[in-house]
């Protein structure tokens, strides 16, 4: 059995394409655009290329987009104040803090300060809440690409047996309780999250109808630890080398080529869940934009 690669990149330009309508519309019924403002501390090369790729594409759809780039050496006051006066801007109505931050500033005391109706990473506690609750929220950016590339593909989450690798709160806790929440189409799954301490891992991934893994470790999930017809959602990143024309190179958290053998669906990585979180990313921004224009009407 050869899997379908599932094509991120294809399935994001999709939603691409919607979102960019609904701005034009947005702008032309209500002169409102959807604000997004970029928040870069240090120097990360990692982080420099996500703020960069996530500015290029809120500036392809038609957003008003904003770049704050801090030196490393930015005081935690100084950082929040900044966040501070994107809350209270009006042509704002999203707030990204690239992760990870230096070690001098306490992520949590950043993450809070963030006003949750412009938190459009979902991080903030307030929308981690809703989301636990099943009530609507900002939904962090990968899981819910994921979502939607699940029903993209027609994959039936009700009843299946899903294991998550990883518990971050990013990815893995956000993503099980998505899934196994009381919903339609993607929702009602068995969920099963592993982490360092879960012995046999092999164990619980191979009982997985959908494998999902976000650890950062490359290749680490080998064909022997999948199920024959699994659908496999690689969410790892992993910066392995640099090519001859100096551009990183990718791989993901499961072997690739030995897997798809294997499974009857998988992310390839590049050109997988990436390109999704970006877009959903845009999706959080535009649904707070349109948000702003529904208090505006009826405050
Ligand atoms: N494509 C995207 O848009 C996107 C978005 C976010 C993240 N990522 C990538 O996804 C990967 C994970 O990132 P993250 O921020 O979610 O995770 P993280 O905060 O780095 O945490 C990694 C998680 O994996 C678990 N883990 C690590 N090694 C393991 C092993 N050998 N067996 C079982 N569990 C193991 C850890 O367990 P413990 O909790 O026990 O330590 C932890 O829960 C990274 O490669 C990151 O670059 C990609």
């Amino acid at each position: 059995m050869s899997a379908i690669i599932i094509d991120g990149k294809k399935i994001s330009e999709e939603i691409r394409e919607e979102i960019k309508k609904e701005v034009e519309e947005l702008k032309a019924k209500y002169g409102i655009i959807p604000g997004l403002a970029t928040i870069l501390v240090g120097e990360n090369p990692a982080s420099v290329s996500y703020v960069k790729a996530k500015q290029k594409v809120a500036q392809n759809l038609g957003f008003y987009s904003v770049q704050e780039n801090l030196p490393e050496n930015i005081s935690q006051e100084e950082l929040i104040a900044i966040i501070k006066k994107y809350n209270n801007e009006e042509k704002i109505h999203g707030i990204l803090v690239q992760l990870p931050l230096p070690k001098h500033i306490d992520e949590e005391e950043v993450i809070n300060a963030i006003l949750p109706d412009k938190d459009v990473d979902g991080f903030h506690p307030v929308n981690l809440g809703r989301l636990l609750r099943g009530n609507p929220s900002f939904i962090p950016c990968t899981p819910y690409g994921i979502m939607v590339m699940l029903e993209k593909i027609g994959c039936d989450v009700e009843g299946k047996e899903v294991v998550i690798v990883g518990r971050s709160n990013i990815v893995g806790k956000p993503l099980a309780v998505l899934l196994f929440q009381k919903r339609k189409p993607i929702g009602n799954a068995t969920v099963t999250i592993c982490h360092t301490k879960t012995k046999d891992l092999a164990f619980h991934t191979k009982r997985a109808d959908i494998l999902i893994v976000a650890i950062g470790k490359p290749k680490f999930i080998k064909a022997d630890m999948v199920k024959e017809g699994a659908v496999v959602i690689d969410v790892g990143v992993n910066r392995i080398g640099i090519s001859p024309s100096g551009k990183a190179i990718l791989c993901g958290d499961v072997d690739f080529d030995e897997v798809k053998k294997k499974a009857s669906a998988i992310t390839p990585v590049p050109g997988g869940v990436g390109p999704m979180t970006i877009t959903m990313l845009m999706k959080n921004t535009l649904q707070s934009a349109k948000r702003f224009v529904s208090q505006k009407k009826n405050p």
